[in-house]
């Protein structure tokens, strides 16, 4: 299985910006082992420029940051995987937690996207995390398993495990500076892993886990190699190339 490396821009970047920060990554990852594999997540507005600048570059993919679960339509403000897919994403990620606390979108929503992007033909990387409130009254394994039970209710238990990935990122640990420690990482990746592995019986050993929050070139090289974690996704530390190919290659 391959390292899943993935950048979440955010609401970052004009397209000058985003297409020079892309380039500059493809040219420090030009060694990239071959154990590893990136995503880059950028806003709407910078994929078709971030395309350009990625060309026939099979190792580095695109993705949106979000998506609406229908073909087309009347959805202002939003955007389909398929359009996605037209302006060359072959990922989108779903559940973040800024989508579900600021946008309020629930964990059937979620789902709901989940399985409609993946029926699309893009590649999943779910995101999933307790707020510390959750964590602190004991929630911890219900609240990750109820998001992990909804936001993948209509995918089907052959998916190939390639398509789908996990991303565990604690709400208390996102831009934060405050790194989930070890054995919080350890204990949420093994309840994810549990899951994946009852829902998909023949892939789910095989989906990638990523951990999310505060992940540094400092940290990254520890982080990958505890059990269970099979990639990072990566905010503040992504948005230049310099960090984030430090990450990559941690
Ligand atoms: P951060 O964000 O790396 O800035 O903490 C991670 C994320 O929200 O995906």
């Amino acid at each position: 299985m391959k390292l899943l490396m993935a950048a979440n821009w955010k609401m970052h970047k004009t397209r000058a910006d985003a297409a020079a920060t892309l380039s500059r990554l493809v040219a420090a990852l030009s060694g990239m082992p071959a154990d590893r594999e990136v995503a880059v997540f950028t806003p709407f507005t910078a994929l078709s420029a971030c395309a350009d600048a990625l060309g026939e570059s099979p190792r580095i993919g695109l993705g949106g940051q979000n998506c609406y679960p229908a073909q087309e339509g009347a959805f202002t403000g939003e955007c389909s995987p398929a359009m996605l897919r037209d302006v060359g994403c072959t990922w989108v990620l779903t559940g973040h937690s800024e989508r579900r606390a600021i946008f309020g979108e629930s964990a059937a929503f979620v789902g709901q996207k989940t399985a409609f992007a993946l029926a699309s033909g893009l590649k999943i990387v779910l995101c999933i995390g307790e707020t510390l409130e959750e964590r602190d009254s004991g929630q911890l394994a219900a609240v990750l398993e109820r998001q992990m039970r909804e936001g993948l209710a209509g995918v089907g238990d052959d998916m190939p495990a390639p398509v789908l990935s996990l991303a565990y990122e604690p709400v208390w640990a996102i831009g934060t500076g405050r790194v989930a420690g070890p054995k919080e990482i350890l204990e949420a990746h093994a309840l994810a892993r549990a899951f994946l592995e009852k829902r998909f019986p023949a892939q789910g050993k095989a989906m990638r886990i990523l951990y999310g929050g505060s992940v540094k070139p400092e940290n990254a090289g520890e982080i990958i190699r505890l059990d269970n974690v099979n990639g990072v996704l990566v905010g503040g530390a992504s948005l230049q190339a310099e960090s984030f190919s430090r990450i990559v290659l941690a």
